[in-house]
């Protein structure tokens, strides 16, 4: 482990795993599953130059194997000829493949803000038990290279590189210097931050609603055109095909787009033509309830909820509340064919409040 900066993290996208790997310097990282060998595509050449990488496998190869070595070789003097590496590191670590259909147990935060300690600890309360992980934005900004680092050191601590993590981006995420290198530092499908996923006998997707706030306020300074990148993922929701092979289907999105602000009118209360339309297609493809953060309370939505603005007919679990810097709560989620227990719960892996959601609607 003496070379990597953190714990990798194993990302579901689409129907494979993105492996997360950081390393303390540059060189080249590649994995072994089994009897294969795996590493970051670049056209046929190997990423050097460069202290983490995003590693790509199918599910069935991980999840048979449980468990993954990860090898590194320091760049010393990457050239056009003999070029100069390292010996290999190499370490292993252990992975749970997501195999119940019942009880399962999914572990939602958000909103972080770097509050790395007290949030890894609200993390742990499932222990060994956890099944899943819903990292939903708003983790940190992103002004350098270590707030990147930052982020993938907590989402290691708390998955330890052996329970699979799925991760959305929040509008902090979009936030800082270095935030038009998202997607290549941490989990995308290609160039997109909205995705389909599936794993087990789970699947959804998840979504990206940018910045809370109009694109051209004085406060982003001209940086962004989420109001473009809301409409590009109305086509992609509306080329979507309904959810009808059993598995259950949910919608992970740092922002709710049935409920963006609690206050109708204010300066969050952006865009409600295509947030309409979103929820439209929601509906359509029959997703059975979607986890939100963003606004740092803890409660759930009912479906078609009064304090909604608009429509939905899928309940809503905002699940992340935050006290300054003494306590976050995240959500403790056991999901069944029918049901869901959902438990807000605090740094001390406390219950602050339960509630049971009926998926039977
Ligand atoms: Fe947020």
């Amino acid at each position: 482990m003496n070379f990597l900066a953190c714990t990798p993290s194993v990302f579901v996208i689409g129907s494979r795993y993105e492996i997360l790997i950081n390393t303390l310097e540059n060189g080249i990282v590649t994995l072994n599953i089994g009897n294969d060998t795996y590493y970051e595509e670049n056209s046929g050449v190997l990423s050097s130059e460069k202290s983490y990488a995003k590693i790509r496998v199918d599910q069935e190869i991980l999840d048979r194997a449980r468990s993954y070595t990860v090898n590194f070789r320091k760049s010393i003097n990457r050239k056009a000829y003999y070029s100069e590496l390292g010996d290999t590191q190499s370490t292993t670590f252990e992975f749970k493949p997501l195999t119940k259909t019942e009880n399962i147990n999914i572990y939602h935060i958000a909103d972080v803000h770097y509050r790395f300690a007290i949030a890894e600890s609200a993390c742990s309360f499932f222990g060994d038990d956890v099944d899943l992980f819903v990292v939903n934005g708003d983790i940190g900004e992103v002004e350098t290279e270590r707030n990147y680092l930052e982020v993938a050191r907590f989402v290691g601590n708390i998955s330890k590189g052996r329970v699979p993590v799925i991760f959305a981006r929040g509008n902090h995420d979009t936030r800082g210097h270095l935030a038009e290198r998202f997607t290549d530092i941490f989990p995308a499908d290609g160039k997109s931050t909205y995705f389909g996923f599936s794993v087990g006998s789970l699947e959804g997707i998840v979504l990206d609603c940018g910045e809370d706030k109009i694109d051209n306020i004085k406060e982003y300074g001209g940086v962004n055109i989420f109001e473009n990148f809301r409409r590009r993922e109305l086509e992609f929701l509306k080329a979507l095909p309904a959810f009808e092979n059993g598995k259950i289907s949910f919608a992970v999105s740092h922002m709710c787009p049935a409920q963006n602000t609690l206050t109708p009118g204010d300066v969050f209360d952006i865009d409600r033509e295509v947030y309409e339309k979103w929820n439209t297609e929601l509906s359509r493809i029959g997703i059975k309830f979607m986890v939100c953060g963003h606004i740092h309370k803890a409660y759930i939505l009912e479906k078609n909820d009064k304090r909604s603005l608009r429509p939905h007919d899928y309940p809503v679990i905002v699940g992340s509340a935050c006290f300054g810097d003494s306590d976050i709560w995240g959500t403790a989620i056991t999901l069944s064919k029918d049901s869901l227990l959902v438990r807000f719960t605090d740094k001390e892996k406390s219950v602050r409040e339960e509630h049971t959601v009926d998926l039977t609607h």
